[in-house]
Parts: structure tokens; C-alpha cells; sequence
């Protein structure tokens, strides 16, 4: 039996985790779920109980304590901005947690048209450092002018180039690309970049190159086939990860994220909490079920079981997702069909072999 925590998040989060959980359950491979409040669900009162008792914060210590000490959770988006102390849970979440490397894959399903013509097909990863940059937060008004900070550091780009490279040599990709503005910001990208290729000499049989972000979007557009592995600094890697979600399936209702840090991994959707479409059951589930392939396939590659039984349920469970794609016409509104939340799990669950 694994535990994962869960953090069922604000907006469509509920639904898409109900739906996560069911595919997962169904597959069989002895999960056991630890919900812990968070966002919305930890900052207000719990109804019938005194105010001193309820959590009164978003993102109480003792769920981040409990995903340390489990050391993998499955996220639903959060609110930003739900409570005035906090900047954003999410980027809370990942400095507590030392979440230092944001992995968000790009892989066409068939029977998902992309925006491009002749839809070329897309596999590719982004790696975006995760835990500085201009996400630091150290912003301030002197005077006239605002000033926010850019802190790159050489121990952070460095573990994550280590990661970037560590992952193209597990998935088989051959090459992985530093993307930067080093033209403008020598100091800060150009240090990012430094590191990154002092780390590629260590692995020579995956090939690298450095591309300015600019060009990078405009190859994206015309050649998205032709990228493997993204490394990118944390600001350019937010930007860039919602480009090649639209570039892959028209939108961003398919993009999974895994955030790893030397124990622990949190796994989510890279969408937020689509508010308009909450509690109606209209969410597409995808993204997070992708996320949770992603999750048992971490859990399988971390198990010390010698029959890895999470890598084979990860793999079951994405075969499932994509024979819905492939294989019906069962969408949600998001992809223009009119299938419910619970209808797509049906069918997902339904394809589980
Ligand atoms: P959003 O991703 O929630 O929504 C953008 C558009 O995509 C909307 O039209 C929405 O209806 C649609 N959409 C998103 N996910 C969908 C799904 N699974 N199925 C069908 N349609 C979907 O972005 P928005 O509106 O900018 O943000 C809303 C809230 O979410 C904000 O408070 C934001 O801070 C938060 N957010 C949280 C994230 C997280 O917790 N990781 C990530 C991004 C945003």
C-alpha cells in the first residue's frame, strides 16, 4: 500500500481529483489517500467549529508537513490570492518544499488536433527551474519606480540542468536545449546558461544547444517537432509551458506537471481553477490524470519492490486515457464535445486493460 497525499484544490479542483482517483483506484495497485485542506478548503472556518480550531490559512503547516512525510501528493489547482499574506500557495508550496525542477511534457494524443497545420507531432518536455528568478518575489515601489529582483543562482541552475539532462537520458530523448535571454540579461540567464553547459559536458551522448526564448517561440511555432527537452530559467519556463500545451492540444485542459525536489514530488495540472466551469461538471479531467501517470510512474521508479507494480498501473492508465482520445468521440465542451466529467472517467475507466 502507497499513501499520496491529496490537496483537492479550489474551482474545478474537486471534480478533477474525484475523477483522478476513481482511474486510479480502478487500476488496482493499492492506494491509499491522504486529503489534506489547502487554498480555499484550509482558509475558511470549518463550519460548526470555533474559530481557534479552524485552519485559518491557506496552506496549513501540517499539510505541508504531511506531503514532506509522504513524500508525493497529487495537487488541484489553487486560488492565488485567497489570502492577502501569501503571494501565491503555489509558489509557497514549492520553496517549502525545495520543489526545485518543474517538468511539463508536450506529447500529441491522436484524435487531439492541434492549432498547426498538417499537425505535426509534438514530444517534448520542459524543464523549468523552479524555486528562483524573477519568481523570488522581491518586488518594491521606490518612488516612481517598481523594482522586482532576479535571482539566479549557480547551485540552483545547476540542479536543474542536472535534472533536464537526467531525464533525457531516462526517456530517450537526444538533446536538450537551453533556452535564455542572455543577450540582455548576461549576469542572470547568462550564468543559468554557463552551468547548463558545464553540466552537458558531463553527458556527451546527449547532444545540447542554447536558443534566445524569442527564437525559441518563433521555432516552436513553425517546427515543434524538432525540440526534445527545454531547460529554461523559472519566468521563461512559465511563459514557454503554456505556448507548447496550445501548440499540442489547442489549450491548456491537457498539460500535466510533476514539480520534484530531492525527496518529494507534488504532481498537478498545469491549469488553474477555471472558476466559470466549477461545480457543473464540465471540467476536462485529462491534465490531472496525466499528472497522476506521471505520479505513479515517479512512485514506481522510486518503489524499492522488486515487481514495480506503479510502473506498470502508470502505464495501463495512459494507454486508457489515450484509447478514449484515439478511439471515440467522447470530449469535454473544452475540446468541443459535450461529454461531462464523469462521463469521460467512465470511459477511461472503461478502457483500463
Ligand atoms: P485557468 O487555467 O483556470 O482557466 C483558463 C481557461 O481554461 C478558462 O477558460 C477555463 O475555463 C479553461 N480551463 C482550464 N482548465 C480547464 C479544464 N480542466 N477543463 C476545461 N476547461 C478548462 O486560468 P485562470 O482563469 O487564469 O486562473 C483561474 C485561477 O486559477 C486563478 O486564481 C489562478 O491564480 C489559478 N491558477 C492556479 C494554478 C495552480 O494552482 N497550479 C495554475 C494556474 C492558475
Amino acid at each position: 500500500m502507497s499513501t499520496i497525499v491529496v490537496l483537492e484544490g479550489d474551482g474545478i479542483g474537486p471534480e478533477i481529483v474525484s475523477a483522478t482517483r476513481r482511474v486510479v483506484d480502478a487500476l488496482g495497485v493499492g492506494i491509499a489517500w491522504d486529503v489534506r485542506p489547502a487554498g480555499e478548503a484550509g482558509y475558511r472556518p470549518v463550519p460548526g467549529e470555533a474559530a481557534e480550531t479552524a485552519f485559518g490559512t491557506p496552506m496549513p503547516k501540517e499539510t505541508i508537513a504531511a506531503i514532506r512525510e509522504c513524500g508525493v501528493a497529487l495537487k488541484g489547482p489553487l486560488t492565488t490570492g485567497v489570502a492577502k499574506g501569501y503571494r501565491s500557495l503555489n509558489v509557497l508550496l514549492r520553496q517549502e518544499l525545495g520543489l526545485y525542477a518543474n517538468v511539463r511534457p508536450a506529447r500529441t494524443l491522436a484524435g487531439v488536433a492541434g492549432p498547426l497545420k498538417g499537425d505535426p507531432a509534438v514530444d517534448l518536455v520542459i524543464v523549468r527551474e523552479n524555486t528562483e528568478d524573477l519568481y523570488i518575489g522581491r518586488e518594491r515601489v521606490e518612488g516612481d519606480t517598481a523594482i522586482a529582483e532576479k535571482v539566479i543562482t549557480k547551485q540552483a541552475s545547476r540542479r536543474a540542468a542536472i535534472f533536464a539532462f537526467e531525464l533525457a537520458k531516462q526517456h530517450g530523448y537526444p538533446r536538450v536545449t537551453t533556452v535564455h535571454k542572455a543577450n540582455i540579461l548576461k549576469e542572470t540567464d547568462g550564468l543559468f546558461l554557463n552551468e547548463s553547459q558545464r553540466v552537458a559536458e558531463r553527458y556527451p551522448d546527449i547532444a545540447h544547444d542554447d536558443m534566445i526564448a524569442d527564437n525559441v517561440m518563433q521555432q516552436l511555432v513553425r517546427d515543434p517537432a524538432s525540440f526534445s527537452v527545454l531547460l529554461c530559467p523559472n519566468f521563461l519556463g512559465d511563459l514557454l509551458s503554456d505556448l507548447t500545451a496550445t501548440l499540442t492540444w489547442n489549450g491548456i485542459g491537457l498539460g500535466p506537471s510533476g514539480q520534484y525536489g530531492k525527496d518529494v514530488a507534488v504532481f498537478e495540472a498545469i491549469h488553474g481553477t477555471a472558476p466559470t466551469i466549477a461545480g457543473k461538471n464540465l471540467a476536462n479531467p485529462t491534465a490531472l490524470m496525466l499528472s497522476a501517470v506521471m505520479l505513479l510512474e515517479h512512485i514506481g521508479e522510486t518503489d524499492a519492490r522488486p515487481d514495480e507494480p506503479f510502473g506498470r498501473a502508470a502505464a495501463r492508465m495512459r494507454r486508457a486515457i489515450e484509447r478514449v482520445y484515439a478511439e471515440t468521440d467522447i470530449r469535454t465542451s473544452d475540446l468541443g464535445g459535450s461529454a461531462t466529467t464523469t462521463e469521460f472517467t467512465d470511459a477511461v475507466v472503461a478502457h483500463l486493460t
